[in-house]
């Protein structure tokens, strides 16, 4: 069997994860019997830098042959925030239709959660998160001003750069932006998360959202929400706003199993949740078209002030491998990594500094290899 994924490590930390990704999914290849083709592709800041170029409409298409992308991170201080998140791994979400945002809060033995008294077996569950709607449409607009003084002083904050800021401004600009959602795209999201909690036998599925005052969209999701679980009668259902939700993550993790939101809650909760289960080195996501193409990356960013350092956790990134291979089928594949980690970190005589230890990013790699191998 011959897999030929596309690779886009993108920009800061993201190569050096990939490498250990690549290491390690290669490495089940050879005991699980199939081989891998890596399609790389070079998206990112410095081509965006050199050539003015993001992503075409021909590689994109390219990109559609495949049922997996694998991708480092995206983001970089040369260039305007938002042009390479919003130019890239949105337009990647979006084209593909990825409508599902899987992401697991899972903590690990000897992984310190700075949640007091808290236990792997108390923090262990998913979240689907809602990918292509919501307030990420990118409909909205800026109105009587001079408009980008804001966002260069967001830049200059963000990135200590120092630039004189002589645009005019006007106190009455408004700025506004839209969200949406659709009864399609809610229901198809809500299916996917009540399926995965048949399917992983966590009976209990809690939607999230902030009905009692963003009334309009959000009762839609609470009716589409009900719609779907009255098919589901052995699976148990709740709401939470997002605020308690927020709460409830810090307070009682043990009482979540599969989680279904709204995208910018979404997004939110999951920093939460990767808070809790031990830091973003540790949390990996899927973005995910069940009959499309998906893409697999760590939910971690660029970290460009690691760059080229060789430091950071490449956990999140080959934990995010596990679950390209567990879509693609290798079930026992990913299930090998995951077990791998599992001892890494239980073990904990390697590990990098956001762990505690002093461990470069290629040697957690290659002790996950090495574990994998002894079983
Ligand atoms: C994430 C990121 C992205 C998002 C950004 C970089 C566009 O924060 O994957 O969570 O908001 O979805
Ligand atoms: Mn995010």
């Amino acid at each position: 069997m011959l897999y030929k994924i596309p690779t886009i490590p993108g920009d800061g930390v993201g190569p050096e994860v990939i490498e250990e990704g690549k290491k390690v999914i290669e490495a089940v290849g050879d005991l699980e019997g199939f081989d891998i083709e890596w399609i790389h592709y070079d998206f990112g800041a410095d081509r965006y830098l050199e050539h003015g170029e993001l992503i075409s409409e021909e590689e994109l298409k390219e990109l559609g042959q495949y049922r997996a992308i694998y991708l480092g991170a995206l983001g970089d201080p040369r260039v305007e925030p938002g042009i390479l998140e919003l130019g890239i791994l949105l337009k990647l979400r979006f084209f593909f239709d990825q409508y599902v945002n899987l992401r697991p809060v899972k903590l690990l033995e000897g992984v310190w959660t700075p949640i007091k008294d808290k236990r792997p077996e108390d923090i262990d569950f998913i979240v689907v998160r809602e990918n292509t709607e919501d307030f990420y449409i990118g409909i909205g607009g800026r109105f009587k001003g001079g408009s980008s003084k804001v966002h260069l002083e967001l830049i200059r904050e963000l990135y200590q750069v120092k630039f004189d800021l002589d645009i005019e401004t006007s106190s009455d600009e408004i700025g506004y932006q839209i969200g949406v959602i659709s009864r399609e795209g809610a229901e198809r999201v809500i299916e996917y998360a009540f399926n995965l909690a048949e399917r992983k036998k966590m009976k209990r599925v809690t939607g999230i959202d902030k009905a009692n005052v963003l009334s309009e969209m959000y009762s839609l999701w609470r009716e589409v929400f009900f719609n779907v679980a009255e098919r589901y009668p052995g699976i148990e259902t709740e709401f939470n706003f997002i605020d308690a939700a927020a709460m409830w993550f810090v307070k009682n993790p043990e009482w979540y199993r599969v989680i279904v939101t709204p995208n910018l809650f979404g997004d939110i909760l999951t920093d939460l949740g990767a808070m809790i289960q031990g830091g973003l080195g540790l949390a990996p996501g899927g973005n995910i078209n069940p009959d499309g193409t998906s893409m697999f990356e760590p939910i971690h960013g660029s970290a460009p002030k690691y760059k080229g350092k060789n430091v950071v956790n490449p956990i999140a990134t080959i934990w995010a491998g596990a679950m390209l291979l567990e879509h693609l089928g290798e079930d026992r594949g990913a299930l090998r990594i995951i077990e791998a980690i599992k001892d890494v970190l239980r073990e904990g005589k390697v590990r990098t500094y956001d762990l505690g230890g002093n461990s470069k990013t290629s040697e957690v790699g290659d002790e996950i290899v090495k574990k994998m191998r002894e079983v």
